[in-house]
């Protein structure tokens, strides 16, 4: 095990804000967890870990000590007649490894190409996109704990996934509730169906389908207008720092949604199955009139109201710092509130 210092965290984070890891342990297996717990100093340390860096603002130089997950792999498990199990290290490339199936011949994650990020990261916040959430489609993950060295095995119920939500998020070192910095994810695991049907039904892939005259795409085509959506509406962070998507969706009662049609009869809302509403929040800080806007060098994407972006990134300088992410945030936060009465939940881990 290697304990590199001082390790500039630019590269290792989609904003490319600029901070530093004080220390910084690459972790490629079990076996290197191991060796950190064998490090009393290193195992009494907290920790945050990091997968591809695409959820996260830092507003400074990192304390804890960063686990960089670099488990590779991926490879069919198992065929049975409804599904195919699939595996991937966790600190596989996300968009890599759906383009893997594909090649594969195996269908049902193209709606969630392009997603930045890794794998391991990909169960933590259930990344989602046009119509398909990972939970889905996923089998079960392998885990270690970052006190024992345990490695354990959950399933989708025990992941306990929510809308850009699970077991990971919660929680702490301190809490018996939540495996947030607990426990590091190794392996994930995906059901993918043998009898496969195309996701569609949502606004920008109908207008693709329509475009392209096709009435039963392929999971080919799918995946290539879901990239060519998101090229066009969302910035690449190799290009433009940011985190994808800042804040939540907000779901409502049709009460507080009656409160914010009145306020804005405009407002673009979703009925849920279960009798709530959805709100688009990029639509509410649209309304606010913060799209294009900055605060120093952090900045509301033109194209996407929801995606907060580093003008600098790219250009040599600095960029934004996580200062000037977060305080734009809260001043979009706060006229949201002040205009629809609703506050808005954040996305990234904020370091
Ligand atoms: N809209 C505006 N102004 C804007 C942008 C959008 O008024 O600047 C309106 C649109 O007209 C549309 C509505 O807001 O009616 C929703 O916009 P969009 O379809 O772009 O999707 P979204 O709800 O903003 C969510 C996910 C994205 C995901 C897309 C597609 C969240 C927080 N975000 O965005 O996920 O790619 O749907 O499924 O759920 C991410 O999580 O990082 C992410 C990019």
């Amino acid at each position: 095990m290697v304990v590199e210092k001082n390790v500039p965290l630019q590269p290792l984070n989609t904003f490319h804000i600029v901070a530093r890891a004080r220390r910084l342990v690459r972790i490629a297996s079990r076996d290197d967890v191991l060796a950190l717990l064998a490090d009393p100093e290193l195992a009494a340390a907290p920790t945050f870990i990091l997968g591809g860096g695409s959820n996260v603002v830092l507003t400074g130089d990192v304390d804890p000590v960063v686990l960089k997950v670099e488990v590779m792999g991926r490879s069919v498990l198992a065929r049975t007649p409804k599904v195919v199990i699939v595996e991937a290290g966790a600190g596989e490339n996300w968009h890599d490894f759906v383009a893997w199936t594909l090649a594969q011949g195996l269908f049902g994650l193209e709606n969630l190409a392009l997603i930045p990020g890794t794998v391991g990261a990909s169960p933590v916040q259930n990344i989602g996109a046009y119509g398909v959430e990972l939970q889905d489609r996923f089998h079960s993950l392998d885990a270690i704990d970052l006190r024992t060295g345990q490695v354990f095995t959950l399933d989708a119920a025990q992941c306990a996934f929510g809308y850009r939500d699970s077991v990971f998020k919660h929680g702490g070192p301190a809490s018996s509730l939540g495996l947030k910095d607990r426990a590091l994810i190794l392996r994930v695991r995906f059901a993918l169906p043998t009898a496969w049907t195309p996701v569609l039904g949502y606004a920008d892939l109908d207008k693709k389908q329509a475009e392209h005259g096709v009435t039963h795409p392929t999971a080919q085509q799918i995946f290539d207008w879901v990239c060519d959506i998101r090229r066009a509406k969302l910035p690449d962070p190799a290009h433009i720092g940011n985190a994808g998507s800042f804040f939540k969706n907000p779901t409502v009662t049709v009460e507080q949604c009656a409160d914010i049609i009145a306020r804005d009869p405009k407002v673009v809302h979703y009925r849920l199955d279960n009798g709530s509403i959805k709100l688009a929040a990029a639509w509410l800080i649209d309304a606010c009139g913060w799209r294009g806007k900055s605060v120093g060098q952090a900045g509301v994407y033109e194209k996407q109201a929801l995606v907060l972006v580093n003008r600098g990134s790219g250009h040599g300088g600095n960029g934004a710092t996580g200062g000037e992410v977060m305080t734009l945030a809260r001043a979009i936060q706060t006229s949201v509130y002040e205009r629809f009465g609703l506050m808005l939940e954040m996305e990234p881990v904020v370091l």
